[in-house]
């Protein structure tokens, strides 16, 4: 009898302590991992700048074992830190058990998409403009009933009349479809009814380098016709020294742009390499500028400079995922992804460099020290930047004519904090920051359509929303 109720003691202390053992296990856990893995993978697990760890899909092997390699050793090509420095053997499982935890909670799922959106001007109509799309990327316009929209994984689809068409364009470009890369942005040539242009960036690899090695990959740009939903008559206007392709699958950027004079900006991020931002015989960490052709401009800031890529137009951007050209002064302007707590909105001129990795206001990812620079001659400061990192993706001026008290603002997205601002800006001075969407999805583009409506591309799910203002 003693002995029995001895054991019974034994085993229910035994469980006590597993218990409690467990439960500050698991919220050491939470803390742990809002410190060190919530700015890429989300404050709520769903996914920000990289995969979401709770929808059940383990690229990378879903066992115990694997999640522990991943996050100790790091994904370093695409991205993924090592902690093998920064975390015991024991807080990465005490994340590990907090992961599998939050797995099991979801099931709750997200509320549906808000029909109405309170700003401070207007009441905003929201309506699904496209849906069932594989990771979009970025959308543009045709005209007033044809937009184009990018899926990463490799396709181009049309939405004619409201009705996303079932069937992808034909025959585009082959992309790298892993990690950050495929197919990134479209755009519409300023004078497409003359030409019937239209431009794509996306991840091109060499498949036939180096056998046991992954092969090296670099951003590239074409532009195409399409005729019968078939692309056609494409040239390659971009595409860099094959010497200077990376093996790793992020920092890719891409935005394409045009300014009023019909030169073609475009950005390429640093490729996982971020001294390349300030060396520029490499093409990673830039801005670049061509003609439409592909040709170089006689007035770029490198062209008599022998070892530069002569498309350089700056220097020092880590990744830049927003570009949009002032619909009245014609500058660019651009939002970068910076390291933790470093996202910058710059304004971008000729041969200037704005300074990644040499200074900056973030942190690795990892909460380690980049460096102590904020400023340092020589090297632009941004406009703006967010601290902590919003995840800044997509970029517009609202050139519009239905929200009247926007037009000339900018809108700009964020992947992470899945909204969109509308920035006031004045003399190259964010003057106001209003938040008009938030936590629909993480905003992967943001753009005024020709009817002046803003669409807003979310990654995940894949939607695209159209937004105009009520009125009553
Ligand atoms: C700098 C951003 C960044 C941070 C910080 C980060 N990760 Fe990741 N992680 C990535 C990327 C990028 C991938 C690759 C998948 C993708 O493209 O999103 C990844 C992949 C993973 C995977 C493999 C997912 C799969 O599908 O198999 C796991 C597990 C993971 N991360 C856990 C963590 C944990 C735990 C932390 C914090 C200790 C963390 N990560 C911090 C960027 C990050």
């Amino acid at each position: 009898m003693t002995s029995k109720i001895r054991k019974f003691n034994y085993l229910f202390l035994i469980t006590l302590f597993l218990v409690s053992f467990l439960k500050t296990n698991a919220q050491n856990g939470a803390a742990l991992y809002q410190q060190n893995c919530a700015q890429c993978h989300g404050a709520d697990l769903k996914g920000g700048n990289a995969t979401s760890l709770i929808d059940g899909i383990w690229q990378f092997g879903a066992e115990d074992g694997y999640l522990f390699r991943n996050i100790k050793f790091g994904i370093a090509h695409l991205g993924m830190p090592s902690y093998e420095k920064v975390l015991e053997d024991t807080e990465i499982r005490e994340i590990m058990k907090y992961i599998r935890e939050s797995e099991k909670k979801v099931g709750a799922e997200k509320p549906p998409i808000a029909k109405m959106l309170e700003t401070l001007d207007y009441d905003v109509n929201v309506e699904i403009f496209a849906e069932g799309l594989e990771v979009p990327w970025a959308i543009d316009f045709i005209d007033a009933t044809t937009a184009l929209i990018t899926e990463r994984p490799g396709r181009l689809r049309v939405v004619t009349n409201g009705k996303l068409q079932t069937e992808p364009v034909k025959n585009i470009p082959k992309v790298l479809n892993e990690g950050q890369g495929g197919l990134l942005d479209v755009a519409i040539d300023p004078d497409y009814y003359e030409n019937g242009w239209i431009y794509l960036a996306y991840s091109h690899v060499l498949e036939h380098i180096i056998e046991g090695k992954r092969p090296p990959a670099m951003t590239r740009l074409e532009r195409g016709k399409i005729k019968n939903n078939t692309w056609t008559d494409s040239e390659i206007i971009f595409e860099a020294p094959h010497e200077t392709y990376r093996t790793t699958r992020h920092h890719y950027g891409c935005r394409i742009v045009f300014d009023p004079a019909g030169y073609l900006y475009f950005t390429i991020g640093d490729r996982g390499t971020s001294e390349h931002a300030q060396d520029f015989t490499r093409p990673n960490g830039k801005v670049h500028r061509i003609n439409k052709d592909g040709s170089i401009p006689e007035t770029n800031p490198f062209i008599d400079e022998e070892a530069a890529i002569k498309s350089i137009f700056s220097l020092g951007n880590r990744n830049i995922q927003g570009m949009a050209i002032h619909p009245k002064t014609g500058q660019l302007w651009v939002t970068e992804h910076g390291p933790m707590g470093g996202d910058e909105l710059n304004l971008i001129k000729a041969g200037k460099n704005y300074g990644w990795p040499v200074i900056t206001y973030g942190l690795n990812y990892n909460g380690t020290v980049i460096t102590d620079l904020t400023h340092k001659p020589g090297l632009e400061q941004p406009i703006l930047y967010w601290k902590p990192s919003t995840a800044v993706c997509g970029l517009d001026y609202y050139s519009g004519d239905l929200f009247k008290k926007w037009k000339n603002k900018l809108l700009v997205g964020a992947l992470k904090y899945e909204e969109v601002r509308l920035l006031d800006i004045e003399n190259n001075r964010v003057m106001h920051q209003e938040i008009i969407v938030k936590g629909q999805g993480r905003v992967r583009d943001v753009s005024t359509g020709p009817n002046g409506a803003i669409y807003v591309v979310l990654n995940k799910p894949g939607t695209v929303l159209r937004l105009t203002p009520k009125t009553d």
